[in-house]
């Protein structure tokens, strides 16, 4: 098989982020495999043109046959959601360490990791949520140690988030949100991720992956009243009704607990890291090719071309 006919991995392909990566490399004519579930909701969201391999990524056997011949593997498995919170651990860490061990064994060299925007121990520790970051972490101490050709691209909040907290043209947020934020499309994302994949000078690296500016929810909200003409309140629901009531539901909901330690980070996002948002996205746009979507304009594909 010559090389440019190899397929490259993604794991966590019918995600989020991963349908948009996939989406990418395919316009790319690359070969793509993926390691999914169920094959039939896979092929709705992926179509034809993607080899699936049906089965659960914990199991070793199906991660040995996801690798057999690839060129290249993309990580971003999540569990962040009510069925699968209670199995994190095994998803998002156990697993994915026997990826990079049977990969290390297929002589596998090229990896490439999604990651949080920026994972601060003492800042998580300090706010009592090492619980939110601790798996990234460690992976990405994994990663760094290898002697894979590895690139770690933490992934800033995608626009979405914004919206999440949209109803009735107002804007409740838990904590307030009052820190500005880096905040980046879901298409640049798989645009970067693509391109990172396919190149050999970004190994060892690590990039940031933001939109041009660092925003706050106050300050999303008035955007989108200009935008749209349409008043949006923006609303600080207190953090604390969050916390209790994610203790009250842990024994039977683990996922708003999680919530709960995100919504606190998005509180406590360190104003030195949005400071470098611009920056960090100009070395984006040196070492990529791609036309950053603004917030604005994803403002006004949403609301206004419909
Ligand atoms: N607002 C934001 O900033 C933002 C950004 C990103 C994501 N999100 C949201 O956050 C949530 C998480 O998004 P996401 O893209 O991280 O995750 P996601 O959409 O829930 O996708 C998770 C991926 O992991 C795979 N996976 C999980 N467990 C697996 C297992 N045991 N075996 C094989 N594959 C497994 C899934 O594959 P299969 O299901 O095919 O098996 C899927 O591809 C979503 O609700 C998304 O909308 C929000």
């Amino acid at each position: 098989m010559r090389n440019e006919e190899k397929p490259i991995v993604v794991f966590g392909g019918t995600g989020y982020l991963g349908r948009k990566i996939i989406k990418k490399l395919l316009d790319n004519n690359e070969k793509v495999r993926i390691l999914s579930r169920n094959s039939r909701k896979a092929k709705i969201i992926l179509g034809e043109d993607v080899e699936i391999i049906e089965s659960d990524v914990t199991c070793r056997d199906a991660i040995i046959q996801s690798l057999e011949g690839v060129k290249a593997i993309l990580i971003y498995l999540s569990a962040l959601n009510s069925k699968l919170i209670r199995r994190m651990k095994q998803i998002e860490r156990d697993a994915v360490l026997m990826i990079m061990e049977e990969a290390h064994k297929a002589n596998i060299d090229r990896l490439i990791y999604l990651s949080g925007y920026e994972i601060r121990e003492d800042v998580l520790r300090k706010l009592n949520i090492i619980k939110f970051g601790e798996i990234k972490l460690e992976i990405e101490k994994k990663i760094r140690e290898s002697n894979f050709n590895w690139t770690i691209l933490g992934v800033a909040p995608s626009f979405e988030l914004f919206f999440a907290f949209l109803r009735n043209n107002k804007m409740a947020v838990p904590g307030g949100g009052i820190k500005p934020i880096p905040a980046i499309s879901p298409e640049d994302v798989g645009e970067i991720a693509a391109q990172t994949i396919l190149r050999n000078d970004v190994g060892g690296k690590r990039f940031r992956l933001t939109g041009p500016e660092a925003i706050s929810f106050p300050e999303a909200a008035e955007r989108i009243s200009a935008i749209t003409k349409k008043q949006i309140k923006h609303i600080k629901i207190p953090l604390v009704a969050v916390k209790v009531v994610s203790i009250i539901t842990l024994p039977f909901n683990p996922l708003i607990r999680f919530i709960y330690y995100a919504l606190k980070a998005l509180n406590n996002f360190p104003s030195d890291l949005a400071k470098s948002v611009p920056e960090d996205h100009q070395i984006l746009l040196k070492t990529f090719t791609y036309s950053p979507i603004t917030f604005d304009m994803e403002i006004k594909n949403r609301f206004m071309e419909r």
